[in-house]
């Protein structure tokens, strides 16, 4: 089957989160099943100069509404198709790739990934002009939106799979927005991309995209919910014989113990021993007392309310008191950041903190720490908490998203059936964080049991084949109907 995988960010290329990384290995995945599958990325600085070559495929000049842009097409670290969206005035620029140097969102974000939505309905079209064309478009979170609607409109287009990695980020601009990107006036409706007076990237994806998916079958149940919906429950209840959760995979080469080039010693269920001397770097990286005994606790995240790190700085003089460390590394939120560091300079020894964007620090962490911190309020699926299983660091985990598809909370019934691999707090309180660190320090010292819980999450299949072949699954249905 074609595929359009339409996205803002991949792996390794690109990335600000768990979209870069199931962007790069969805793809890869559904490739070894035989789709035949081009992801489209906007032209970042970073994507440029990240490729040693690409060829220009197809020139659009005269987009209504928008700059004049090119198609280049290269490929992949893992040899996929890859076609780049080449727009210079959109896309050529220092900062982030959402946002400026200052944390603000660029303010011309509507144009920017109205074109991708664009670009990528032009190629989904009847009137593709390429020779490639896509049977499905696939498109990923916000900055994909509007390409359902806009091939609504143009009949005769490929069908659309819309996945939503994340329900907190809607993309939504002023309602001059619809004739700046040149969408037909009849979308700008509640029963359309019109919400609340504005114009809303995502829910025009919701509401005209063929199928709706999201990443775990939990956050597929909460997002129908007042909680959770963040105000599309309605529409997403409406929807939900055509709504699937797929719990996201992990991508064993990159993240697997025993081949993985970032830490200092590899290691695997046989060879679990090896673990410690990438706690021992880890701290003597950080500045931490190096001490092979004391539990290390890690979390690697973007600093944002959605994943929690308010109760880990206010539970950590508790914490270190068991006595315990904590390293954390992150970026986002200014004022997380500085009271992070300042946790770091009252604690020197005890707490590291790194603020910063750091892949190969980010391995490490997962390799070296004894336990995984990811309190998250919510979680569409979370990744860190399964490459930690993979590593033999037991996460902590809120129960909620796909946190709770993947961690079994460690008990005397999922020990006895060899499931136990982590532990899950059910209310989003210091108190609850508190009492469930302690149960699993507890655990941590009673190194039969211990090792046993690391090993259960080793263990466990935590690969993309079974959910690529369900996203097929989704795709055929799509073409049948
Ligand atoms: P989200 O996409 O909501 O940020 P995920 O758990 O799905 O959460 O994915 C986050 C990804 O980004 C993981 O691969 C994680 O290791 C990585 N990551 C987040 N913050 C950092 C950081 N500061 N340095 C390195 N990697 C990071
Ligand atoms: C989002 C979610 C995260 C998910 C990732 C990849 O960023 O916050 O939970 O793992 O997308 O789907």
């Amino acid at each position: 089957m074609r595929v359009l995988f339409v996205t803002s960010e991949v792996a390794p290329l690109i990335k600000t989160g768990g979209l870069a990384d199931v962007s790069a290995a969805l793809p890869s995945a559904l490739r070894r099943l035989g789709d035949d599958i081009k992801v489209l990325v906007p032209g970042y600085p970073q994507v440029l100069k990240a490729l040693d070559t690409f060829k220009i495929e197809t020139l659009f000049l005269k987009l209504e509404g928008f700059p004049e842009s090119r198609l280049l097409s290269s490929l992949l670290p893992d040899g996929g198709p890859l076609w780049i969206l080449d727009c210079p005035e959109l896309y050529q620029r220092e900062g982030g790739i959402y946002q400026d140097k200052t944390g603000a969102d660029w303010p011309d974000n509507a144009k920017r990934f109205g074109l991708l939505s664009k670009v990528a309905a032009i190629l989904g079209g009847a009137d593709s002009p390429s020779d490639w064309k896509p049977e499905i478009v696939h498109c990923n979170d916000w900055q994909s939106g509007l390409t359902p609607a806009y091939l609504h409109f143009s009949p005769g287009g490929a069908p659309c799979v819309m996945t939503i990695h994340n329900l907190a980020f809607q993309g939504v601009f002023p309602p001059q927005t619809v004739a700046e990107l040149a969408l037909p006036e009849e979308s700008f409706h509640p029963h359309g991309a019109e919400f609340y007076g504005n114009l809303s990237f995502l829910k025009a994806g919701l509401y005209y995209a063929n199928h709706v998916t999201t990443v775990s079958p939990s956050y597929a149940e909460e997002i129908q919910t007042d909680a959770l919906g963040f105000g599309l429950q309605g529409l997403l209840k409406n929807r939900n014989k055509s709504l699937t959760g797929i719990l996201n995979g992990i991508d064993d080469n990159e993240w697997n113990p025993s081949t993985d080039k970032a830490l200092v010693q590899n290691y695997d269920v046989n060879s679990l021993e090896g673990k410690i001397a990438n706690k021992l770097e880890l701290q003597k990286r950080m500045g931490l007392n190096v001490e092979s005994e004391i539990p290390l606790l890690g979390l690697v995240s973007r600093f944002t309310f959605q994943k929690g790190l308010d109760l880990v700085l206010e539970v950590a003089p508790q914490l270190i008191s068991f006595p315990a460390q904590l390293v954390l590394l992150g970026s986002g939120d200014v004022t997380m950041q500085n009271n992070a560091q300042a946790l770091a300079r009252r604690y020197p020894g005890q707490v590291a903190t790194v603020v910063g964007f750091d892949e190969a620090l980010s391995h490490l962490i997962e390799a070296g720490a004894d336990l995984f911190l990811m309190p998250s309020r919510f979680e569409p699926c979370g990744l860190n908490q399964m490459y930690s299983q993979r590593y033999g660091t037991p996460p902590i985990v809120h129960s909620t998203g796909g946190l709770i598809d993947s961690v079994s909370d460690c008990n005397k019934a999922s020990l006895a059936k060899n499931q136990a691999s982590g532990f899950v707090f059910n209310k989003m309180t210091t108190h609850d964080l508190l009492i469930c660190i302690q149960r699993a320090l507890s655990v941590y010292h009673d190194r039969k049991t211990w090792t046993k819980v690391q090993l259960n999450g080793m263990n466990k299949d935590f690969g993309w084949q079974a959910s690529a072949a369900k996203y097929h699954e989704i795709y055929q249905s799509c073409l049948a109907n």
